[in-house]
Parts: C-alpha cells; sequence; structure tokens
C-alpha cells in the first residue's frame, strides 16, 4: 500500500475544528447521493462534454476498466486530443490540435481499436486558446471554429465508409475576430452558452440566430479573462473568469442576460506553476445532493494555499473555504469532480505542460517540482456548519483530470512518475505513465498499471473518457490511449 496523508477537518470559512477520532455523521461511509440531471439538450451524461455532462461533474455513469489487468493501446496522431466525446451508438469524437490550438482536427473514432475512422479540419482562424465541443442530443459535435461560427457536426457512413460535414453553422456576430470562444454548452432551453477569452459571456439562439452577449466587468476597468470551460444548470450558466465566479441566466421577457450572481475570489499575487491562467483552472463545477446543481464549486488560486470554495446557487452565498494541500502543491489546473455532498480536486502545482497558452502571464516560481496530490472534501448535511475535508492523498501524481464513475465509484485517472525514482517529484522526458484507480472513500491507490514511457504518453491534464463498453479513451500529446480490460 502507498503512504498516504488521511486527514479529517471540519472546515467552515471562519472555524477548522479537527475531528480526528470522531465519526460526523452515519451516512458518511460514501459519497452521493447520485444526481445527474439530464439536459434534453445534451448527449448523455458521462459522454456529452469534456467535463462528462453540462454540469461539469467529471463523472460517468459507465463503470471503467476497473483495477483487474487491462490492454492498451496507442494511436499516434500527431497531435493532442483534450476533447474526447462519445455518442449514443458507441462511437468517439476527438477534438485533436497540436498543443494550443494550431489546426485544430476532428477525428471519429471507432471504440474498439480507437481507429479514426474519418477526420475533419476546422478553420484555425485566429484561435488562441484550446477548443471546446459537446455533443448534442443528436448524436452530433457542436463547436466553434476560429472565425467565430458555432457548427454543428455530423457523423454518416456510406458503404462502410465514415465521414463527417458541417451541417449546421451560426455566426457568433458580435464577438470580434480579435477574440475566440473558449467554453460552450446548452442550456436546459437549448439556448447555446459560450465564454470567449476577453471575458464575453453569451449564448446563441439556434432557432432565431440571435446571439446575445455580456462583457463579464467592464466597469471594474480590468478585463476579466475567461481561460476554462463554462457549466450549465437548470438555475443558469456558471462562468469563472481569471478574477470571479458568475451565475448567468437568460431574462425570459428581455432576451438580456442577467448577473444573477457574482463572487470574487482570491487570484493570488500571479499564475501558479501548474496552471495555465492567472486565476482558477477550474470548470465551475455543479453538484448537490438534492437537484444535482444546488451549490456550485471552484478552486481558487490563492497564495500560499488555495481554496476550494463551495457556493450555493440559490444566492451565490459561500457554504465553505477550505484550504487544500500543502505550500508545495497546492494549485488545480482541473475541474473539480461533484456527485452528491462530495468533491474531489487534483493538484497540479508545478505540472510541466510543453506549451503555455498564447499570453499567460509569468509564473511565481518560474517552475517548481510535481508533488502531485488528490483530495476529498464533503459538503456536511447541515450544511450551514460548512465542508469537511474526508482525505488528502499527497502521494499521488496525477497527469490527467481524474473522471470518477459512478458504478463503480472508482476514481480514473493517469500517474507520472521518474523511472527508477518512484517517489521523485522531478519530471522528465522520459517519464513513465500510469493507469490508475483510486478508492474514492479513502483515497488510497487501489491498482496502478503500466502503459508507456515517454513523452508521446504524457497525458498533460486532459480529460479521459470512458464509454459505455468499459474502456477508458485518454489523450496525450500525440494521440489517443485506449484502455479496456485485458
Ligand atoms: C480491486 O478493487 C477492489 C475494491 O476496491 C479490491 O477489493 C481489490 O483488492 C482490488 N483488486 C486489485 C487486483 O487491486
Ligand atoms: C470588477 O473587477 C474588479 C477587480 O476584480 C473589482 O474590484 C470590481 O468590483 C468589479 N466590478 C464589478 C462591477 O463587478
Ligand atoms: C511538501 O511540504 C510538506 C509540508 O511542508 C512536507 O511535509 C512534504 O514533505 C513536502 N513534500 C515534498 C515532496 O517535498
Amino acid at each position: 500500500m502507498p503512504a498516504f496523508r488521511f486527514l479529517v477537518k471540519l472546515v467552515t470559512a471562519a472555524t477548522a475544528i479537527s475531528l480526528l477520532s470522531t465519526p460526523l455523521f452515519s451516512t458518511a461511509t460514501t459519497f452521493g447521493p447520485i444526481i445527474s440531471p439530464q439536459n434534453p439538450y445534451t448527449g448523455q451524461n458521462g459522454l456529452a462534454t469534456m467535463h462528462g455532462d453540462p454540469a461539469s461533474s467529471d463523472t460517468t455513469p459507465f463503470a471503467g476498466p476497473g483495477n483487474a489487468t487491462i490492454d492498451s493501446n496507442r494511436r499516434a496522431l500527431q497531435s493532442a486530443c483534450p476533447t474526447l466525446l462519445g455518442t449514443s451508438d458507441g462511437y468517439i469524437f476527438g477534438l485533436c490540435t497540436t498543443m494550443f490550438g494550431r489546426t485544430p482536427t476532428i477525428h471519429l473514432f471507432d471504440a474498439q481499436e480507437a481507429n479514426s475512422l474519418a477526420e475533419l479540419a476546422i478553420a484555425k482562424g485566429n484561435i488562441l486558446g484550446g477548443v471546446y465541443a459537446y455533443v448534442d442530443n443528436q448524436d452530433k459535435l457542436v463547436l466553434t471554429n476560429g472565425d467565430n461560427q458555432l457548427l454543428r457536426v455530423g457523423k454518416s457512413s456510406t458503404n462502410g465508409k465514415w465521414a463527417l460535414a458541417v451541417t449546421d453553422s451560426l455566426p457568433l456576430t458580435p464577438i470580434p475576430a480579435s477574440d475566440s470562444v473558449v467554453g460552450l454548452a446548452p442550456d436546459w432551453q437549448g439556448y447555446v452558452w459560450f465564454a470567449t477569452a476577453n471575458g464575453l459571456a453569451g449564448y446563441a439562439d439556434p432557432v432565431t440566430k440571435n446571439v446575445i452577449v455580456l462583457p463579464l466587468n467592464t466597469t471594474g476597468g480590468s478585463i476579466e479573462e475567461v481561460a476554462n470551460s463554462i457549466s450549465t444548470s437548470p438555475v443558469g450558466t456558471s462562468i469563472s473568469t481569471t478574477f470571479a465566479t458568475y451565475l448567468l441566466a437568460r431574462d425570459d421577457a428581455t432576451n438580456v442576460i442577467k448577473v444573477l450572481w457574482r463572487q470574487a475570489y482570491d487570484r493570488g499575487p500571479a499564475r501558479k506553476p501548474g496552471q495555465l491562467s492567472w486565476g482558477t483552472g477550474s470548470t465551475p463545477t455543479f453538484f448537490g445532493p438534492k437537484s444535482g446543481y444546488e451549490y456550485v464549486t471552484i478552486v481558487d488560486n490563492a497564495s500560499p494555499l488555495v481554496n476550494l470554495l463551495v457556493y450555493r446557487t440559490q444566492d451565490g452565498s459561500q457554504v465553505c473555504k477550505v484550504p487544500l494541500f500543502e505550500s508545495n502543491n497546492s494549485g488545480s489546473e482541473n475541474s473539480p469532480i461533484g456527485s452528491g455532498r462530495s468533491i474531489f480536486v487534483a493538484s497540479t502545482y508545478g505540472y510541466p505542460y510543453p506549451a503555455l497558452p498564447a499570453g499567460a502571464p509569468p509564473s511565481q516560481p518560474s517552475s517548481a517540482n510535481f508533488v502531485g496530490g488528490i483530495g476529498r472534501v464533503d459538503v456536511l448535511e447541515d450544511d450551514t456548519k460548512g465542508c469537511i475535508v474526508k482525505w488528502v492523498n499527497n502521494k499521488i501524481r496525477s497527469s490527467a483530470v481524474p473522471k470518477l464513475s459512478l458504478a463503480d465509484k472508482k476514481i480514473y485517472t493517469f500517474v507520472r512518475q521518474t523511472p527508477l525514482f518512484p517517489d521523485s517529484t522531478s519530471t522528465g522526458i522520459l517519464d513513465n505513465y500510469y493507469y490508475t484507480t483510486i478508492d474514492s472513500e479513502t483515497g488510497s491507490i487501489d491498482s496502478k498499471q503500466f502503459v508507456g514511457t515517454g513523452f508521446i504518453f504524457d497525458t498533460v491534464q486532459m480529460a479521459g473518457l470512458i464509454d459505455q463498453g468499459a474502456t477508458l479513451f485518454q489523450g496525450t500529446i500525440t494521440g489517443v490511449v485506449r484502455v479496456r480490460k485485458a
């Protein structure tokens, strides 16, 4: 068994009481209850967005390959595939690009061997950041291209030969050519919400083709940037900028975008090593034990320790602010996992990205070792009492966005290790990558299996996909790795 740190703390905004030996509540043995509302305009939860669903829960209803012996296979594509999404009939869409935004290409993969069946290049235009997409309820891929067109791309096969084609295009005219969409997701009425790098929030009406935008915080002088994707729930759309988290909704009478609430967070003195922007690395995560969206959570960029922040969607009030990790590993570029009352956060502090987005400010310090770490925080049943840290394991060097299977209760990720020195926190181009499952109750690693060596296997904190057939697809810098039970 790997050594790991086991912490139980009661933490509210104001107090931190150690409760090491006291059982907190009888149902504390497992996360849940599991509530995952299905958006009628997206594909199935777990498959539809990079973070599983429009709530960005980073959960999947499907069981993963588990901890039995695995069989893995790498598909070389000379490009990173940060977005892997699944269709209802068992195909995989991959949105692949050379690191940070040059010539994005959509691939259609078969789910058995991850062979690319068809591909389609997307106009690059002025794309500065990544490309985001989701699968809609017709199994079409919805994305924006570099010319700020909202596209739907469908797959079809004739005599066994697959093709991808743009079936629909809607110009997002209010977005200046110098700006680009960094996240998009449909709301529960089918309006397609988006956020741009320079802090425009907006939605497109696919029926009237009207596009409505709202600049986030122009009155304060500083432009808030958006560096992560966005999330939707029946109560609104959540966007975290490099300064604050918002809950937005459409006013039915006037069509304008209303700010339901804004909560500024501590963005710290600078970008941290292992972060891609000077601000949160989180796509906001909706979660909750009653509706599945009574809370929204992000991790801030405070120094030396980041805080997990949980807000009530109803009014933006803060449920808890929980410092996470140690000064040598406190930072997260990943969207938290959220399910029931539980949140899981992985540290990416010090992760060595091969490239940074254009315009990323210098980090302080300029680099750091990659210690890793994953922690679990639960909102207490009486949420006025805040949250508890259930466990923190500072020995897991997760190199991908961890995903929680609601079927087998395991957390799935990849772990990066230096050959010969498995406890080293330094990184190199000959590091090993391991398929790893983690017990969501204890934070201990329950299995770890070698997948590959070297930078071609670098999973660069990208999100994997678990499909209907218990197969895990994971993007790497140079393609896709497919993992299934041997
Ligand atoms: C797999 O996980 C189960 C449940 O977490 C555990 O009981 C079992 O020992 C694990 N098996 C292996 C081979 O790690
Ligand atoms: C805009 O952002 C600045 C800096 O974070 C903040 O001080 C100000 O209160 C914000 N203004 C509004 C209207 O939200
Ligand atoms: C990180 O910092 C903590 C607290 O100072 C220390 O206990 C731990 O050994 C450090 N970890 C590494 C890998 O340096």
